[in-house]
């Protein structure tokens, strides 16, 4: 129907909205109607979806390719982004669409489509992607024949299970008959050239074929999804040089941990965050390792050298831009060949002896076990860039405005006889002085949210620095003076040694914002007792409370604490409920497809 015939009984609009309507149309010329109609197409889904920005969950479109991706920490929705753009700029219908967001039966209607998913724990997919994952090996599953794919993972080679879910992903859907037309790429951390260059491959790889379709299908390119919102002009690729404005140690004396509250000042930026977001922090390298490196393969500090596209002297790049922590099997099979190390070189050909091999080493104890005359550049092309580590933002900007803060535990441990710190947080505890600048960005995360409804209740579990984005949470809900409920469960070894932010907590426990607090200081007595024990204890008050639609938000260890609270949950579900452990099960998958079960666990 035409704007002109509009009228109020043939549509949901009131007479005044209709005259608004046709006066804006009129003011409009056809490519900013086209726009607008995109506007309000992707505005009514986001709507639909509960803020869910950019998501176009409507069923396969065959002349459009369909960009499903799977993040959670925003490094495949940013090359997802990317491969719409690109794709758009060709004039090819694209509809980018999180896992999570995608209705699974919607399958069966593609025709083209690519999946960008990124790996977590051991080979896992991050969660958005779990529900989409998981169903793509069931019978339930539908014939894919004839449909065209292309794969990208990202990941991180240091991990045992590089990639894995991307490889999951594309085995799944070839078994169910889609045919790859493009190559898979399993990128490391350092992805973004070789992203791009995928993405232009996979894009001439599909355009002829979705062109073809788009004419005989009389396909109008209509790019879907809201208009940016004004994002941040600083990212991970252009961070602010921020004010490093506190580092306080919030742990006892004789603690076994060192963490510390950090205070940051976005001030002169215009990054903003939400609860649940992180911020990402480039650091320098340790002054004194990099020297050390220099000597130990005779590498004369002026020498100047080339990382991407920018020429630098040798010392600098070590301290600014290339990792010397966090080690992998791709840097020890570089350096095994660049030296000759014929220890390094047995390494190569033994995955298991590999991972053996880096588990305790950083990347300088590799160097400095092997020591070699190197050029300079031969040096660099052994060595990745140096990645900004992410971390939960613990403040909330209804509280701090342009401050951010951070809680952030030391990496430290001893090994072949000397002190070891972990890149970034040995950085800001240990060298970097109040008031120097540190290039930060902050990264969104629509999947560790507080409920958008005020009254709703929330559990937080976040044992040590896991406590992090819950002080946001609940900085957050005392300025919004929300009256729903709030349950902490926090642990650490010691009470006296370890309650991060205790007067905080016990201040809100006074005046009524938290409802609850239990707390688990596992050293404390002769038995261990952990943030899991404290749950099962809770039994019944926990499940009442997920049955009064609760949130429930689990932060901090990935590799233990969230598998156990999440196997403690399951059993409080089976035991108030009488339910089989698969029905529990998907009791929680429920819980997550509705938003109400969110980890935000490294
Ligand atoms: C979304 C997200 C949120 C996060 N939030 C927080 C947060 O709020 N607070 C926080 O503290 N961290 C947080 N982290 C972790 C943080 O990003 C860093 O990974 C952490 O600070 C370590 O970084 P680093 O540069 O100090 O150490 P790196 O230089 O990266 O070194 C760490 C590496 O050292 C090695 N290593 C560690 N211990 C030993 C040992 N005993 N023996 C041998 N090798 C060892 C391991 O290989 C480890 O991967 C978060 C991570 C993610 C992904
Ligand atoms: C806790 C944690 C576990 C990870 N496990 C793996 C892994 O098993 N395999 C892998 O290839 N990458 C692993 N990674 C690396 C991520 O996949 C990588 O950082 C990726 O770029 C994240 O993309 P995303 O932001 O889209 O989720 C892990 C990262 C974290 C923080």
């Amino acid at each position: 129907m035409l704007l002109g015939q509009l009228n109020a009984l043939a549509s949901p609009l009131s007479q005044e909205q209709v005259q608004k309507l046709q006066g804006l149309v009129a003011e409009l010329n056809p490519i900013q109607q086209a726009w607008v109609s995109g506007y309000l197409a992707a505005n009514a889904n986001t709507t639909a979806l509960g803020g869910v920005v950019g998501a176009a969950p409507s069923a396969g479109d065959a002349a459009a390719l369909t960009i499903l991706y799977g993040s959670q920490t925003g490094n495949s929705k940013g090359v997802a982004t990317k491969l719409k753009e690109q794709a758009e700029s060709r004039g090819l219908a694209v509809k980018l669409v999180s896992m999570s967001d995608y209705k699974p039966t919607a399958l069966k209607k593609e025709k083209f489509l690519t999946v960008v998913v990124s790996t977590y724990g051991e080979g896992e997919p991050p969660e958005d992607a779990e529900t989409l994952h998981e169903f793509l090996a069931t019978k339930k599953a539908p014939k894919l024949d004839g449909v065209k794919i292309a794969v990208i993972g990202l990941g991180d080679s240091s991990y045992e299970f590089f990639c894995q879910t991307a490889k999951d992903f594309e085995e799944r859907l070839n078994k169910l008959g889609a045919e790859t037309i493009y190559q898979r790429a399993d990128l490391d951390v350092d992805y973004d050239d070789e992203a791009a260059t995928w993405i232009t491959g996979a894009l001439d790889a599909f355009e002829p074929d979705l062109k073809a379709q788009q004419s005989t299908t009389g396909g109008q390119v209509v790019p879907f999804g809201a208009p940016a919102i004004a994002a941040s002009q600083y990212t991970k690729q252009n961070p602010f040089a921020a004010e490093l404005s506190l580092v306080q140690k919030i742990t006892g004396r004789d603690s076994t941990k060192d963490v510390r509250h950090v205070e940051i000042s976005l001030e002169g930026s215009d990054i903003t965050y939400t609860p649940g977001d992180s911020l990402g922090v480039y650091f320098l390298n340790d002054e004194a390792l990099v020297d050390e490196v220099l000597t130990l393969t005779q590498i004369d500090a002026a020498s100047q050298v080339k990382v991407a596209d920018e020429e630098l002297n040798v010392r600098d790049a070590l301290i600014e831009k290339l990792e010397l922590t966090q080690s992998y099997p791709g840097f020890v099979e570089k350096y095994a060949i660049a030296t000759g190390a014929p220890e390094l070189l047995r390494l190569v050909e033994d995955k298991a002896a590999m991972r053996e091999y880096i588990e305790p080493r950083q990347i300088f104890d590799v160097i400095r076990q092997n020591p070699a005359k190197l050029d300079a550049q031969t040096l660099v092309d052994c060595l990745r860039k140096l990645q900004a580590r992410l971390y939960s933002i613990a403040s909330s900007q209804a509280e701090v405005e342009d401050e951010v803060h951070l809680t952030i535990g030391l990496v430290e441990f001893e090994a072949f006889g000397s002190e070891h710190f972990g890149g970034c947080s040995g950085y800001l505890a240990r060298r970097a002085e109040e008031g120097c600048k540190v290039k930060v960005f902050s990264e969104h995360n629509d999947n560790f949210r507080l409920p958008a409804n005020d009254e709703t209740p929330v559990i937080m579990v976040g044992p040590g620095t896991g406590i992090a984005p819950f002080r946001a949470f609940l900085q957050e809900r005392d300025a919004r003076e929300a009256s729903g409920k709030n349950w902490l469960f926090f642990g650490n070894p010691h009470f006296t040694q370890d309650f991060l932010y205790q007067v905080e907590i016990q201040g809100y426990l006074k005046s009524g914002l938290l409802s609850k607090v239990d707390v688990a200081f596992s050293r404390d007595q002769a038995e261990k007792v952990y943030v899991q024990d404290k749950l099962r204890s809770n039994s019944k008050e926990v499940f009442a409370w997920l049955e009064a639609g609760a949130h429930f938000y689990i932060c901090g260890d990935a590799n233990r604490m969230a598998k156990d609270v999440h196997q403690v949950l399951i059993g409080i579900i089976e035991e108030n409920t009488g339910k089989s452990k698969e029905d529990a099960e998907q009791y929680l998958k429920d819980l997550r497809s509705a938003n109400r079960y969110q980890k935000d666990v490294y």
